[in-house]
Formats: C-alpha cells, sequence, structure tokens
C-alpha cells in the first residue's frame, strides 16, 4: 500500500488540515539515531518535535536521556509534568521565568541554563540569591570554523556564542565560579555547519571534514580550561545534532550529544550522507476546488518554515505523487494551489499530504497530532499548541 493510500485510510474519517506522524517511521528513525550514537545518550531537542506525548515515548526509549528545550519557561512547564532533566539549548533573560526556577528546588535540580556572557549569568544569579538557591550553567561555545585571521577572518557556522577560544571559555567559567548560586555544570558545542548542513555538495563536504578537525582539538581545550577554573571535572559535554551524531558522539570528551529532527526527517534533512531520510512526519490538506484542468486547490497550506526564505523553506507535496506548488502563490494563506502532472487525477475532496521543510514547527499550526501506525490512529494527541504552550 502506497504511503497516500495508508494515511487516507488512517485519517479518513479526520477533517483536514490535520497533521500525523507515522510510528513506525518514527521509531525506525529513532533507533536509527540510536545506532547512529554508538552508545553515546542522545538528549532529545525538543523544538524539533513540539508534541509532550512524542517527547515522552522516545525518552522512554534506551539510548535516549533528556530534553533539549528552547525557552525556560517550556523547561519549567516540562518538569512540572514529570521530564527531570532539561537542558536549555539556548540563553535566557526572562526574569520572572528565572525567579520560578530558584523558587522550586525542583525546578532547579531538573533544568541548567545556557549562557555565553556574565550579563544572562547575572541574571539567574540575582534570581538564585533572592531564594537561597542553586542554579547550574552550561556554556555555550562557538563551535563554527574560523578560517583565516584579522581582516580575512571567515566565520562558516551559526551566529551564536562569542565564545570561541580555550582561554575565552576558562575566563568565563572563572568569572562565573566568583558568583555565589551559580554551578557550571558543563559546556556545548552545537557544530551547525556540520549537524545543520545537507552533504549537497564538495564545498559542504570540505567545511565539514574541517570542522570536524578543528573540534577536536578546541573541544578538549575548551573542557580542560573550564574544568580547571572551576575545580572539578565537567559532567556534562554536549555536542552535535540530528546530521553530526555519528561524528559528534566519537569524538573525544563528548558525554552526549542532541539530536531532534532525525526523529520526523524533514525535508530539510533529505540529502544527508550520514542517514537514511525515513520521513515520519506530515500534514494533510483536502482538495476544495479545481480552478482549471491540470489544477487543484487545496485548503489551508501556507506553513513556511524558519531561515533564510528560500523555496526550500516551502511545504512539499508528497502525496499523490507529482504534485507542486505554484512558482506565484507558492503555499497559500488559507489555501494552496497545486500543479497536476498530465495523466494525474486528483478531485474535490481527496486528501494530498505534505511534509514541512523543518522539524517541530509545523506543529505549531495544529492542536492535535494523530499518530498511526499502519492503517490506523493508535492516538491522537496535543501538540505543544494543543496544550497552550507556545514558547518561541
Ligand atoms: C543547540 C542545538 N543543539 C542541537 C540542535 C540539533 O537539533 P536537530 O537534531 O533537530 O537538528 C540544534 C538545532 O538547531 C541546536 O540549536
Amino acid at each position: 500500500m502506497t504511503l497516500g493510500a495508508r494515511l487516507d485510510a488512517a485519517t479518513g474519517h479526520l477533517p483536514a488540515p490535520l497533521a500525523v506522524v507515522d510510528l513506525d517511521a518514527l521509531e525506525a528513525n529513532a533507533d536509527d539515531l540510536v545506532r547512529r550514537a554508538g552508545g553515546m545518550p542522545i538528549r532529545v531537542a525538543s523544538k524539533s518535535v513540539r508534541v509532550r506525548e512524542v517527547l515522552t515515548r522516545v525518552l522512554a526509549r534506551p539510548g535516549f536521556a533528556g530534553v533539549m528545550g528552547y525557552s525556560l519557561r517550556e523547561a519549567l512547564w516540562l518538569v512540572s509534568q514529570g521530564v527531570d532533566d532539561v537542558l536549555l539549548g539556548y540563553p535566557t533573560v526572562d526574569t520572572a521565568a528565572l525567579d520560578d526556577l530558584a523558587r522550586d528546588p525542583r525546578a532547579a535540580a531538573a533544568v541548567t541554563l545556557m549562557v555565553d556572557d556574565l550579563a544572562q549569568v547575572d541574571l539567574a544569579a540575582k534570581a538564585a540569591a533572592a531564594h537561597g538557591a542553586t542554579l547550574r550553567v552550561c556554556l555555550d561555545i562557538d563551535a563554527s570554523l574560523q578560517i583565516g585571521r584579522g581582516r580575512f577572518r571567515t566565520h562558516l557556522g551559526v551566529r551564536r556564542s562569542p565564545i570561541h577560544t580555550a582561554e575565552q571559555a576558562g575566563e568565563l567559567a572563572a568569572a562565573i565560579v566568583r558568583r555565589d548560586g551559580i554551578d557550571v555544570r558543563g559546556v556545548m558545542f552545537y557544530e551547525a555547519q556540520v549537524a545543520g548542513l545537507p552533504d549537497s555538495s564538495p564545498a559542504v563536504r570540505l567545511v565539514k571534514r574541517l570542522s570536524i578537525a578543528d573540534l577536536a582539538t578546541r573541544r578538549t581545550a575548551v573542557v580542560d580550561a573550564v574544568a580547571a577554573a572551576v575545580g572539578h571535572p565537567l559532567e556534562l559535554v554536549n555536542s552535535g545534532g540530528s546530521g553530526s551524531i555519528q561524528s559528534s558522539a566519537q569524538a573525544a570528551s563528548v558525554t552526549e550529544v542532541t539530536a531532534g529532527s532525525g526523529l520526523f526527517v524533514p525535508t530539510l534533512f533529505d540529502s544527508y550522507r550520514s542517514f537514511e531520510p525515513r520521513p515520519a512526519a506530515f500534514f494533510g490538506l483536502d482538495v476544495v476546488r479545481i480552478p482549471a484542468p491540470g489544477y487543484a486547490t487545496a485548503f489551508g497550506g501556507g506553513y513556511i518554515a524558519s531561515g533564510p526564505a528560500t523555496k526550500s523553506r516551502q511545504p512539499r507535496p508528497v502525496w499523490p505523487a507529482g504534485l507542486t506548488l505554484t512558482d506565484r502563490e507558492g503555499a497559500g494563506e488559507v489555501q494552496t494551489p497545486l500543479l497536476v502532472p498530465r495523466g494525474g487525477d486528483v478531485r474535490v475532496g481527496d486528501r494530498v499530504w505534505f511534509r514541512h521543510a523543518k522539524s517541530g514547527e509545523v506543529m505549531e499550526r495544529f492542536s492535535t497530532v494523530h499518530l498511526v501506525r499502519g492503517e490506523a490512529v493508535e492516538a491522537s494527541v496535543p501538540t505543544y499548541r494543543g496544550e497552550g504552550g507556545t514558547f518561541g
């Protein structure tokens, strides 16, 4: 049975637009991540899932441990729902949420804040002092590849932490140690230029090789410098993402890797050499009119992914086969005209299945996601949005 026929059979009784996760594909992807991690624990990137039930199911599988959250309010909510280990992937300046964190000993023990600047640390220290608490932090280390010097220096990777060298990391850690109420747990390296770029050209593959070599030495030097500054070995050295899990897991001094997008496998993850893409998340729209022969218009669909506004951020129709978005209208605000290939037969009332360009973002469009196994819905569960959780 084709994918489209299977999803149609499972959800024919449900109204569209609707989101589904194919559990067989999700579980196969989870197993694949564990295999690629080679025994290194995997922290699940919640931004790439945004469905609590899916996070819980994945965390129950051997090989996964802890969540990488994206917002402190999200982390506090997850802890209130029983999650006991959330590393924030990004800094926060939400003083009210920091206050809530410091006030709640269970949350303070479960959440690790991400910092790369003393200004963030000072806000956390203030909240800690107000409640006599100790808050735990992790240092975000810039994992970009820097080539050349001075004016000719080129930055390959994302713009995140200003802390690049072992010396800078050691200095920041030493300054944090001088603050009361803050414990340094470890460091994080997110090598976006390895983890988040498909292997689409020899140039990208070269950047990946150079980055892995650069990090191999820099990571260990940073870990040693931070450990020396805090006076104890680091318990947490996080690295990587779905696209780099193998190289990150094998690197010296890493204690855990992060992955999220490798569970749903959105279209931006289709051309990686490091793993077999097995799409697990889809959304379905119903055809509501036929504007002319060769066209079909579906209701809904304008779910454009974040990042540079290029075509790669549009959703992709995947079933029935051969449908494409039009250049003029793309994925529309409330309806999406599609080009039907010659010989195609798409009628009013038919369901069209799409994949999103990114992993968790599409779940912000839906309150419920239907978890499909084979030809049946095994469970219909709320997304973060469905639980009132819109965090960023
Ligand atoms: C800090 C951090 N770690 C890891 C990841 C990897 O997430 P994913 O596996 O969804 O690509 C990301 C994604 O942007 C990230 O920001």
